[in-house]
């Protein structure tokens, strides 16, 4: 990794909080200003996420920061690298629009916070910074984890989230995201139920049986409901969250 050699200058906090700015509070000394190097870190942990994953292509890097109303929290261990500091891993929120089947197999509309990314550098996992990193970002957007949804977590995020926080049982979804039991409880009435589609109790039909299917829901500006399937609901939503 070609990552600056002070982090410590480069961020003050141990848990630092960016967004489209890129700023993590202190300008560093040295000729490459503190946004550049800022961005360097991101996208060389946002690589390396990537490989964890085994994803084709990294879903976190600085230019994805910029445009996005995502979070990042970064967390160093200054103790590290005689004193200077190392980069030890980032978690990546945001809210996106979803549709989401409840218990009862119902379309709900939902807009919650995402886990978008989550990474702790290889040689550090298992350690606890995960868990830091996690209950500083609870805190800090004051929500609880079970009221969060989740993109495609992987096996050692899932074992992350029951070990942690008890949560285990997930309710079946179409898309990728994973979201579990406590989430439909006590959601505000912003969530807008949009439509009930016909199916057998429990059932959950792959998203290409799905498409065949019409649902009517309100769509924003119509004056009455209207047929559409449910890939067409998704797609909608996804190209405007
Ligand atoms: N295998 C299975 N479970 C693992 C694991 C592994 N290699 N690494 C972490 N976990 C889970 C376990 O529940 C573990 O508890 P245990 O050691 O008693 O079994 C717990 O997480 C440890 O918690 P903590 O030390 O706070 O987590 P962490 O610092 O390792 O961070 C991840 C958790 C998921 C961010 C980290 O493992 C990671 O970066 N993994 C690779 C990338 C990834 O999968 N990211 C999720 C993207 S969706």
């Amino acid at each position: 990794m070609d990552l600056p050699s002070d982090f410590n200058a480069l961020f003050p906090d141990r848990i630092s909080v960016l967004d489209q700015n890129l700023d993590a509070g202190r300008k560093p000394h040295g000729r490459l200003d503190a946004q550049t190097q800022i961005a360097t870190v991101i996208d060389e942990l946002g690589k390396a996420s990537a490989k964890a994953q085994q994803l084709p292509a990294p879903i976190t890097s600085a230019s994805k920061l910029q445009s996005n109303r995502h979070h990042l929290y970064l967390l160093k261990d200054g103790e590290r690298n005689g004193g200077r500091g190392v980069a030890v891993g980032y978690l990546k929120v945001g809210c996106k629009k979803l549709f989401l089947l409840d218990q009862q197999g119902a379309h709900v509309e939902t807009e919650p916070l995402c886990v978008l990314d989550f990474y702790v550098t290889e040689s550090l996992q298992r350690h606890g910074y995960g868990l830091e990193l996690f209950h500083f970002m609870l805190e800090h957007k004051k929500v609880k984890a079970e009221q969060m949804a989740y993109d495609r977590p992987s096996s050692k995020f899932l074992a992350f989230l029951e070990k942690h926080f008890d949560l285990k049982h997930s309710v079946p979804q179409v898309n990728n995201f994973v979201v579990f039991d406590g989430f439909f409880r006590n959601r505000s009435a912003v969530q807008l139920r949009k439509a009930q589609p016909k199916r057998t109790e429990g059932e959950i039909k792959p998203y290409s049986l799905m498409e065949r299917e019409a649902i009517r829901v309100w769509l924003p500006g119509a004056t009455s409901t209207v047929v559409i399937s449910p890939a067409e609901a998704l797609g909608s939503y996804w190209r405007n969250s």
